[in-house]
């Protein structure tokens, strides 16, 4: 696949585990495919700005931390919801890190392990840190953050929810450090299902999982689908 959005430079200050928060058995996304992935969904948006996205199954938060912090001048809010109580409190503590208060307490945190410890890898993550809050800092307007507990593979987890995403963004379960809960017999496409009522005419969904999972499209248009590995992904737009 032709990286068209994102060059390949050094993203080592979003590295899983060094300012954002990491727990054992929370699974982390290429950075630079990341962004690829946001850029190819913001061309098939109308609108370029004040983006709302959401992950359904946004683990601890690391690819919704990611995008955040790469295009702080295009998003505005940012949703994540899991049906993991620990996923669900690592993603707040992760995504808190694109508000200068959530940096600043990080910063806290490191600078006292490295007081304690000494360690050159505590120093190289309090520097990533400050590089993170110097760029954060250029915007006045940070995206909104609200993170929730749910099941994506029932209704009722969706149906009750009042926001409008513009970009559903997911890495889906594969079966190797997290599976898919609850209703596992189609997976994806019940998840492409349960997303209606979040999503408007033009919404983009971008599915990453492995090849193994098939999507059906119904009630969904196919912008794209493109392989990477051991991963696809593929682009949607839901007909309504
Ligand atoms: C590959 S991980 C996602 C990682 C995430 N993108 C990140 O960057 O941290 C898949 C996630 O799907 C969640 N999951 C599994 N079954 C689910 C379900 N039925 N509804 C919602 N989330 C589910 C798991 O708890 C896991 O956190």
């Amino acid at each position: 696949m032709e990286y068209k959005y994102c060059e390949n430079k050094n993203f080592e200050d979003l590295a899983c585990g060094k300012v954002i928060y990491y727990k054992s058995g929370m699974t982390n996304f290429p950075v630079r495919l990341a962004q690829e992935i946001y850029g190819r969904c913001v061309s098939y948006l109308q609108k370029k700005h004040n983006i709302c996205i959401y992950d359904p199954c946004c683990g601890g938060g690391y690819l919704l931390t990611v995008v955040g912090f790469l295009n702080m001048g295009s998003i505005n809010k940012i949703i994540g919801s899991d049906i993991n109580e620990q996923a669900v409190d690592l993603a707040w503590q992760n995504l808190s890190l694109l508000s200068e208060e959530g940096l600043e307490k990080r910063i806290r945190q490191l600078n006292s392990y490295y007081a304690q410890f000494g360690k050159q890898s505590h120093k190289e993550a309090i520097d990533s840190a400050i590089r993170l809050m110097n760029r954060i800092k250029e915007y006045d307007r940070k995206p909104t953050i609200s993170v929730f507990k749910g099941d994506i593979l029932t209704k009722e987890t969706l149906a009750a929810q009042d926001f409008k995403a513009d970009i559903v963004i997911s890495d889906v379960p594969y079966g190797n450090l997290v599976s898919w809960q609850g209703d596992e017999q189609d997976p994806i496409n019940i998840l492409l299902e349960n997303l209606m009522p979040i999503l408007k005419p033009g919404s983009v969904v971008a599915i990453c999982s492995d090849k193994r999972q098939k999507i059906k499209v119904e009630n969904y248009k196919r912008l794209e689908r493109q392989r990477i590995g051991k991963r696809k992904f593929e682009i949607l737009t839901p007909l309504i």
